[in-house]
């Protein structure tokens, strides 16, 4: 049976992906009411997979026998100042993200649940990646220094993103 403890903080993780999904939709949106479709499709891809995220975390706590009690999704913001702020907002949420992995993480080596440490494995992985990311756009979005010629290329370059399939094996 799951430690009370890990069965909360998994709760509260699933909480905070499909809250982050939510965020990202809420970017997506932004971006296509301002005409950017490249840039709305990165944020609708990440929506995607911050919610294969929440359902990963959803199906490993059933699986180990734990409740499954959901909270509410706090309203995500839906306008911005630009696209540097758009994804300003969304690496802060990823650091914030990757401190509740870490978190997760110290309680499941505090609790001896090896299972929930290898499953958290992937997560802090998949962190390193989505902060480098993000990073990497804020840079080149920085370089462009609102340059249009240089934005239309970026909505090009981010709209050609494609999805992956999270739930495949070794993905
Ligand atoms: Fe679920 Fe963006 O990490």
């Amino acid at each position: 049976m799951i430690d009370s403890r890990i069965e909360e903080a998994l709760g509260k993780q699933i909480n905070q992906e499909f809250a982050a999904a939510y965020n990202y939709l809420g970017m997506s949106g932004y971006f296509d009411a301002n005409t950017l479709d490249g840039f709305a499709h990165w944020m609708q891809t990440q929506h995607n997979e911050e919610m294969a995220h929440g359902m990963r975390l959803f199906r490993y706590l059933l699986d180990r026998g734990g409740k499954i009690d959901l909270a509410t999704i706090p309203k995500p913001r839906s306008d911005f100042n630009g696209t540097v702020d758009a994804f300003e907002a969304a690496l802060e949420q990823e650091r914030e993200n990757t401190i509740a992995i870490n978190r997760l993480y110290e309680l499941a080596t505090e609790c001896n649940d090896y299972a929930t440490k290898s499953h958290l494995q992937w997560f802090l992985d998949e962190q390193v990646e989505e902060e480098k990311t993000i990073e990497d756009i804020i840079a080149m979005l920085r370089m462009a220094k609102g340059d249009i010629s240089a934005i239309l290329f970026l909505n090009e370059k981010l709209g050609a993103r494609e999805a992956i399939d999270e739930a495949a094996p070794g993905a």
